[in-house]
């Protein structure tokens, strides 16, 4: 009973989004679930950092790649943390253990004849680490990524060629015998389509890349992302690959579809590797109907929602939405709406109503509950069907199905209530109204199987409310329970209030200090070039800087000790503030200010374009 699951691992090239956060949150359920039903499972998620996007982004914004990717993932753990996620390792291709094994992968498969050295001349697009094909759309002479829709460079190298023409004929066999390999179905069918139209080799290195692993054999090659990129799945195991492989469960965005059920079926094969069980390919979550994405710069950020709503919320509507293959139209509104009907209205309210009542007519110690009448037995009976229903909708990854039809159920429950209407017969009839609220128990405690993967903080505080024996059964829950109200699980969001706050914030608020134009033009600010830093004698967070401001010197006093170092400072253009009174920090004068943004109190300089000349008046 071991269950091994992943996620893509993320480029580091900007902050996590909602769309990163959706494939992220699909398999934490998953594997929360399988975990609840006593599976030994290992999840795993991380980050690729390796190859030219990475490179160019880094360089862009005057890093190295690996500092770029030093900065970024503690965005992609923090939000993990944030939206409850639990993996079992969080894996970096820049580590050690996977860069040696990556290439020791690739040169077991060149000793094999499965990799050989030829030449390529074609287009290629570094958004998105692919060759363009020659029947893509053509622009001014330039080649359109059909993908992302960035230019092409036409590039034209001596690369090593991994022999996948050769994996045709076994690929389609082991399609056909495991036609449940790759979930949604429309998927399965458009990569049979793919290879069946043929297969070219691919190229599996570069020359034209720096950052990378390079080719033990031939150094001046450096593997293709990609190839670097998938074996993540293996290496991360380390030691352990035996217990763990195959993957039960790779879960992919649409976009990287062929990567996962093509390339890496065929590498896996070359090596002699079992092939993993599934893969789950998602739609995308689009805003405005477009791709959320890095690129075109329409990204949402799930801490805005996490910090209004909840982790619990943003988990459940992401699930809930859509169904898992197709593409969501993410829209605030509907996220609104979605969280007051289903949770405040229908989960929160009930969980909130029966409590209450066993705490304000019994203490929250049930009495001996009276017969079971038709009523019970078909709620019973009716939550038997839904269990069933759901329980298979999971695991055939239908969130969405499955929790429409528990929220059907959750609805019933209220039914029931008005029905048998408990607060009538309250403590007068303590045996009718102990058993009605019991029957509410049995089928929240029940329903807990699938809301603590869903919704681990609200599945904890019911838990713990109905004090439920930690067996999801409708049986294993009895009138023995000591019950307490939980603290308000869903508090309603209104409306008017959360666009006010959250939403319009993007829309500039009223100025209260307005400063006329003159008054800004009195402001001295000019550019400056830093030409020696050193360590303040006697303060240990401070920079004497020495600037050159085109006619003469500067200098500077500055508290960026704990968050640059002086080679970083060394040769940089930033904003000085001239006109500002000299004054004396720790002994040393300060004869101007240098300009910093300033995140959480950490500052970051504002650098000047390279081509800006000392002395430039910035307005
Ligand atoms: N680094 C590669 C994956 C290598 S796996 C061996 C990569 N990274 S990515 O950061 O661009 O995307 C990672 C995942 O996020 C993909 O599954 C992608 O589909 C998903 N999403 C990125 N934007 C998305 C949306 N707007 N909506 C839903 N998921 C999308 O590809």
């Amino acid at each position: 009973m071991k269950f091994y699951l992943t996620t893509p691992i993320y480029y580091v090239n900007g902050k996590p989004h909602l769309g990163h956060a959706y494939t992220t949150v699909i398999g934490d359920v998953i594997s929360r679930f399988k975990r609840l039903k006593g599976y030994d499972v290992f999840y795993l998620t991380g980050t690729d950092e390796h190859g030219g996007k990475i490179e160019k982004a880094a360089r862009s914004m005057g890093k190295t790649p690996k500092e770029l990717a030093d900065e970024m993932v503690p965005y992609f753990k923090d939000l993990w943390r944030a939206l409850n996620i639990e993996c079992d390792f969080f894996i970096r291709t820049t580590m050690d253990f996977h860069e040696k094994r990556v290439a020791e992968i690739f040169e077991k498969l060149k000793d094999k004849g499965y990799i050989y050295k030829g030449s390529y001349s074609g287009w290629y697009c570094y958004n998105c680490e692919a060759y363009i094909p020659d029947d893509a759309e053509e622009v001014d002479g330039v080649k359109i990524c059909p993908d992302c829709g960035g230019k092409g460079e036409f590039i034209t190298e001596e690369n090593y060629f991994f022999r996948l023409s050769a994996f045709q004929k076994p690929l389609l066999d082991f399609y056909k015998n495991n036609p449940d390999f790759v979930k949604p179905k429309s998927m399965m069918n458009k990569v049979v389509s793919f290879v069946e139209a043929g297969l070219r080799d691919l190229s599996v290195t570069r020359t034209t890349i720096n950052w990378g692993i390079r080719v033990p054999s031939d150094p001046k090659h450096v593997i293709y992302v990609w190839f670097d990129a998938l074996f993540n799945y293996v290496t991360a195991l380390r030691d352990e690959f035996e217990k763990w492989w195959p993957a039960d469960l790779h879960i992919i965005g649409k976009d990287i579809i062929i990567f996962h059920a093509v390339y890496w079926p065929a590498f896996l094969m070359a090596l002699g590797y079992e092939l993993p069980r599934t893969i789950l390919s998602h739609g995308w979550w689009l805003v405005d109907r477009r791709k959320m994405s890095k690129h075109l710069g329409n990204v949402l950020d799930p801490h805005i929602l996490i910090k209004t709503f909840g982790a619990d919320a943003v988990r459940y509507f992401l699930l809930r939405e859509t169904p898992i293959g197709q593409d969501g139209n993410f829209s605030h509104e509907g996220f609104l709406e979605r969280y007051n009907a289903d949770l405040a209205n229908e989960l929160g309210n009930i969980v909130s109503r029966t409590t209450n009542m066993a705490v304000k007519y019994f203490q929250g110690n049930l009495p001996a509950p009276g017969p079971i009448t038709d009523a019970e037995r078909r709620m019973e009976e009716e939550w038997k069907k839904v269990e069933e229903e759901t329980d298979r909708a999971f695991e055939n990854y239908e969130f969405s199905k499955g929790l429409a039809r528990l929220w059907g159920y959750l609805r019933r429950i209220n039914k029931y209530l008005v029905e048998t209407e408990p607060w009538r017969t309250g403590a007068k009839e303590p045996a009718r109204t102990s058993r009605i609220l019991l029957t509410c128990f049995k089928a929240l405690n029940a329903s807990l199987k699938f809301i603590i993967p869903v919704m681990p903080e609200a599945g904890e505080k019911i838990k713990r409310a109905l004090s439920s024996p930690g067996e999801y059964t409708w049986e294993a829950y009895d009138e023995k329970r000591k019950i307490e109200i939980p603290e308000l699980l869903f508090p309603r969001v209104d409306k008017k209030e959360f666009f006010k706050e959250e939403i319009m914030e993007e829309k500039p608020k009223e100025e209260k200090n307005y400063v006329t134009i003159e008054e800004f033009f009195k402001m001295g600010l000019k550019v400056g070039k830093i030409v020696d830093v050193k360590p303040a004698p006697n303060a240990d967070k401070l920079y004497l800087l020495k600037v050159d401001m085109g006619d003469h010197q500067r200098n500077l006093v500055a508290g960026l000790r704990k968050y640059y170092s002086p080679e970083e400072l060394l040769g940089k253009k930033i904003v000085v503030v001239t006109n500002l009174k000299p004054a004396k920090i720790r002994g040393h004068e300060s004869q101007g200010m240098l300009l910093a943004a300033d995140v959480d109190g950490k500052p970051y300089l504002l650098i000047v374009p390279d081509e800006v000349p000392p002395g430039s008046q910035v307005r």
